[in-house]
């Protein structure tokens, strides 16, 4: 498929249009495990202060292990889904018992902590770590299902297996995290949803099946449950 066209002109894209945000300058596990949880129901902008004011008063896995559920709710206040915060301090007493308070550093054994899935997992692993694993998320699946034209149904497993293996197939193995953060920087400032993309922007606009075949309204499909 075409998919491999896009690592070079992406990554590109990114290192001259990607956003400066806190947990990129610093991209310890650490802090890129609060900003993934942060980040997964939450937009960007909503993000940073709550990020700044978690990472000053807890700066380290032993601080968040440590810290009372009072004041941990009350630094999570105003971001909504508390479970994230509570699932949040059960990892960390898993990080401080099992791994001996040092971040694990395999894709297997990060998917193992509490309230973190395939997404959160792939996007630790890739750029904290440099590990060559994709991170997909709904901006990415966006991304992919235009670029390449896939017409599968973006809410099933089996799609986002697909596209997974795709990206992974492509993944350059020398910038695993910024490949990864590219695309989701693509789907949410570029690539974005109901049909109102800015393609003369887009670093895949001469090579995207979706507007190649005017398909970018149709473009992911999504079927209601
Ligand atoms: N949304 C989720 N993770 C993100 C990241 N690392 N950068 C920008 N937006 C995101």
């Amino acid at each position: 498929n075409n998919l491999e066209l896009l690592p070079i002109p992406l990554l590109e894209w990114y290192r001259e249009n990607a956003r400066v945000l806190p947990w990129r300058s610093d991209p310890t596990p650490y802090h890129v495990w609060i900003s993934e949880i942060m980040l997964q129901q939450t937009r960007v902008a909503a993000v940073l202060d709550y990020y700044r004011r978690f990472l000053d008063e807890l700066p380290t896995v032993a601080h968040l292990a440590a810290v009372e559920e009072d004041r941990l709710l009350k630094l999570w206040q105003g971001l909504g889904y508390y479970n994230r915060a509570r699932n949040l301090q059960k990892a960390a007493r898993q990080i401080m018992e099992d791994h001996d308070g040092a971040f694990p550093d395999t894709y297997e054994q990060i998917r193992c902590l509490t309230g973190v899935g395939d997404y959160t997992a792939g996007a630790i692993a890739s750029i904290a770590f440099g590990i060559p694993v994709p991170a997909v998320d709904g901006n990415v699946l966006r991304v992919v299902a235009r670029v390449t034209g896939d017409e599968g149904d973006i809410l099933k497993g089996d799609t986002k297996a697909r596209m997974g293996e795709a990206l992974r197939a492509v993944m350059p193995v020398e910038a695993p995290g910024d490949f990864n953060q590219a695309l989701m920087e693509l789907g949410a400032m570029v690539c974005l949803p109901n049909g109102a993309p800015l393609c003369d922007r887009c670093p895949a606009r001469d090579f995207c099946v979706a507007r190649r075949t005017e398909r970018i309204g149709e473009l992911p499909v999504k079927t209601p449950k």
